[in-house]
């Protein structure tokens, strides 16, 4: 089945405001679904009251969030209350860093990358260096910004009590082998392990269970939907944690990471997200009745081989320029690559290639994209970072073709 490209694009409207500019910053905020937008159109005018009381618009209000909970949930084919709706993921992994130091112990050690976005890292290293615990450094190597499982081995020890990695680098693009790196982690020690998704859910939302993790979280407003964190804890994982909500609630396990109260028309428009997916479903598919879990490995199915062209033809356009180096694999097989390309030019600064490039319509940005301590430890000024060109199902041939012409201009 060809994938109707144009049916996706309808369902966002700055394509159809903005026709000559080409969107590239996707890992950066995609833009929103337009069922999205519906969901928070109406929850503004209708339901803009404390939800879960006995008044309609109230109640509409509570049913609205708890259609979203619901819904995510049987997306990611976990328990309801396995589920926490937290402002961003860096809030939930300093919330998280919080409750995982109250079980840890001087002697403990933890894992962290430096491939990661500080939201994946920084909370943990604060979280260490108040409990006494020992850091152990995966780190990539340092051309490409890989991270190697052989290099894991070695740091597990039977004291590891959390491995932190994420699932695709915001700048390195390469998918990180979880289930491999998750075996590995259980042969070697009782660790647990917390992914970040950020980065891999726009292009595909697996079941965290399926993957063997214990955490994974990722960020809507970078999957077409509102500004709301996502966070998957697996339930005997979370219940030997300390609750980070008020002592009344600590019955709700739902609510033991969520210390404030829930932003409740995002909470409530994190539905629209999957609206969107359940639309490009049936458009494609049909109506069909098969649960959402099965409807998104459907709909990957239908859009990888799309996603893997873009990234295979900006890969093969930066690689053949000179003097341009590339970040991650310079290669897409299976997957295993998305199209998140960061770069950077010997000899001139990132930020004047990215505004080149943005004058000619190409809505690109350059700069550390807060993973400062990678682009540090790859040799590069995280103050002028790389250049990055990101891109989703819903971008056309259209755009790639402007991409790569405005990319062989600038750089030869
Ligand atoms: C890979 C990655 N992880 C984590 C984050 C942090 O997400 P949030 O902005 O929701 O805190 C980002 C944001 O850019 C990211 O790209």
């Amino acid at each position: 089945m060809d994938f109707d490209i144009n049916f996706a694009r309808n369902q966002f409207l700055p394509f159809a405001n903005d026709p000559d500019f080409v969107f590239c910053s996707n890992a950066g905020g995609s833009y929103v679904a337009r069922q999205t937008h519906q969901i928070l159109e109406e929850y503004n005018r209708h339901m803009r009251v404390q939800p879960y009381s006995g008044y309609s618009p109230s109640r509409e209000a509570g049913d609205a969030m708890d259609r979203a909970r619901s819904l995510w949930s049987e997306a990611l084919d976990i328990s309801p209350d396995e589920l926490t709706f937290g402002p961003s993921t860096s809030m939930n992994t300093y919330v998280l860093a919080q409750a995982i130091g109250s079980t840890l112990k001087p002697g403990d050690q933890i894992i962290v990358t430096n491939q990661d976005h500080e939201s994946n890292r920084g909370a943990w290293l604060r979280m260490a260096k108040q409990e006494g615990i020992e850091v152990r450094h995966w780190n990539v190597e340092p051309e490409f910004g890989l991270l190697d499982g052989k290099a894991l081995e070695s740091l597990l020890t039977e004291k590891t009590r959390w491995v932190f990695f994420t699932h695709c680098s915001n700048l390195v693009g390469t998918v990180n082998p979880i289930q491999d790196h998750v075996q590995m982690i259980r042969n070697f020690s009782d660790a647990r392990v917390f992914v970040d998704a950020v980065s891999y859910a726009p292009h595909y939302i697996p079941s965290p269970r399926s993957l063997g993790v214990d955490g994974y979280a990722f960020s809507l407003y970078k999957v077409f939907g509102p500004h709301q964190g996502i966070m998957y804890l697996d339930r005997q994982t979370a219940e030997t944690m300390e609750a980070q909500c008020h002592d009344f609630n600590v019955g709700a396990l739902a609510k033991h990471f969520n210390p404030a109260g829930p932003l409740h028309a995002e909470v409530a428009a994190s539905a629209g997200v999957l609206d969107y997916f359940i639309d490009l479903h049936k458009h494609h598919f049909g109506q069909t009745s098969q649960d959402l879990r099965a409807k998104l490995d459907d709909l990957h199915t239908l859009t990888e081989t799309h996603e893997s062209h873009l990234a295979h033809t900006v890969l093969g356009c930066l690689t053949e320029c000179p003097d341009v180096r590339v970040l991650g694999k310079q290669t897409v097989e299976n997957n295993d690559r998305v199209c998140t390309v960061a770069f950077k030019h010997n000899q001139r600064s990132s930020s004047d290639i990215c505004a080149d490039l943005q004058n000619l319509g190409i809505g690109c940005e350059s700069g550390n994209f807060y993973a400062y301590h990678l682009v540090e430890d790859l040799g590069v000024d995280p103050e002028d970072g790389f250049v990055r060109i990101s891109l989703v199902h819903y971008n056309n041939q259209e755009e790639l073709d402007r991409i790569v012409s405005a990319l062989q201009q600038i750089l030869g």
